[in-house]
């Protein structure tokens, strides 16, 4: 079975690339590059000891992505290529719904001349925007409080009414929560351009002394220490229910939604301690307003995909912040250095 990967030079979808190599399946990979490096396509062939074919290209750019379906066989598509940045998403926005909305219209019309018509989408746990209750389960109420978020809710109904029209279509609609981790060997992993936005990054970007210190986000929130809960997922766990969504939809025709995460909230304060804990490494922090737009609690119910795709996260808070943390001390700079225009 032969997958297209698009966005497969991210931090997500390098993981999906290597695990599908692992599994069996022939990839082909695209990505335009803006949030990534040829490096990271270089060790995922050198990880799994596999060739495949890599297109820089863009999703908007149709004729390519014609020439792409043209030239391979594709039987399915992983659909990661995306902009993420929630805070740029709000001075951007038009890029945002140019890039995610147009960009993912494109690749469905070129999918369907090419009569491929198997996807595993890229959401997010953003789409529930500040739930009444946690768990979270897949029938919660969509709310969008940002741009980023509501081209990942235009792009599910985009999907729903595909499958309306045309009932051969196969979609799984993936909701993440909080991806971090790194693959184990330490050569591939999440590097963000410039200040990381997200937890994680920053945490280990202080212990690598790159910053002075951790900022928390208020501890003023209705939990147990005041800082926000969040449901961190290995991204090793994250990518093998792709390989199990994927197989899912082999005999599955429909638009299916699942949530993948844990199932247990972590407090800011829980990760700073577990990283200092699994790394030994001293992280510097100081309480300072609330982040606009954050909200205080989300975590998930991962039942369905226990249920329906028999997978379930395997790796602890510990386990992330190793794992976290090896990619970040062997690449202090992420695959900055080796960027075509350093
Ligand atoms: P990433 O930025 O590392 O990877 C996305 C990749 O897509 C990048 O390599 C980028 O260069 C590429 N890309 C962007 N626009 C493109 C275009 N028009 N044409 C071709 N390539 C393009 O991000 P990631 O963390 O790996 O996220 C992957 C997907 O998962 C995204 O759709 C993101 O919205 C979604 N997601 C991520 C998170 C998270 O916390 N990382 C959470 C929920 C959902
Ligand atoms: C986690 C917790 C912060 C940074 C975002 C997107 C979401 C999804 C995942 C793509 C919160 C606190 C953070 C810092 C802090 N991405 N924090 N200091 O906000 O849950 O989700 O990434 O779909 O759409 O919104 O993740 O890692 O930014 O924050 O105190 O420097 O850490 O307030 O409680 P978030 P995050």
């Amino acid at each position: 079975m032969l997958v297209l990967v698009t966005g497969g030079a991210g931090y997500i979808g390098s993981h999906a690339a290597v695990e599908l190599l692992k599994n069996g399946y022939d990839i082909v990979v695209m990505d335009n590059l803006s949030n990534s490096e040829m490096e990271a396509i270089k060790r995922v062939k050198d990880l799994t000891g596999k060739d495949f074919p890599f297109y820089e290209a863009d999703l908007l750019d149709a004729e390519t992505m014609d020439l792409i379906f043209t030239q391979h066989n594709i039987d399915a598509v992983m659909h990661f290529a995306g902009l993420k940045a929630v805070g740029e998403s709000v001075t951007l926005p038009l890029n945002y719904y140019r890039n995610n909305v147009i960009g993912t219209l494109i690749l469905c019309e070129i999918m369907k001349k090419h009569n491929v018509k198997k996807m595993v989408f890229s959401s997010s746990a953003t789409v529930y925007g500040n739930p009444e209750k946690v768990p979270i389960d897949e029938s919660f109420p969509l709310s969008a409080t940002n741009s980023y978020g509501r081209t990942k809710l235009i792009i599910e109904e985009i999907l729903r009414d595909l499958f309306i029209s045309d009932s051969t279509w196969h979609i799984a609609i993936l909701r993440y929560f909080n991806p971090i981790g790194a693959h184990k060997s330490g050569r591939i992993g999440e590097s963000p351009k410039g200040t990381p936005n997200n937890l994680m990054p920053y945490i280990t970007q202080v212990a690598i002394g790159k910053q002075e210190q951790l900022r928390i986000f208020g501890d003023d929130y209705k939990t147990p220490d005041g800082t926000g809960i969040r449901d961190y997922i290995h991204v090793v766990d994250l990518v093998k229910g792709h390989v199990k969504a994927l197989q899912y939809l082999e005999n599955h025709e429909g638009v299916e939604i699942f949530n993948l995460g844990t199932g247990t909230g972590y407090s800011v304060l829980d990760l700073v301690k577990s990283f200092s804990e699994a790394t030994s490494k001293n992280i510097p922090y100081k309480i300072v307003e609330r982040r606009p737009g954050d909200i205080g609690v989300c975590y998930a119910n991962a039942e369905k995909a226990k249920r329906l795709l028999k997978w379930q996260a395997e790796k602890d808070l510990q386990e992330m912040c190793e794992d976290s943390w090896r990619w970040q001390s062997l690449n202090p700079d992420g695959f900055k250095s080796y960027s075509k225009s350093d």
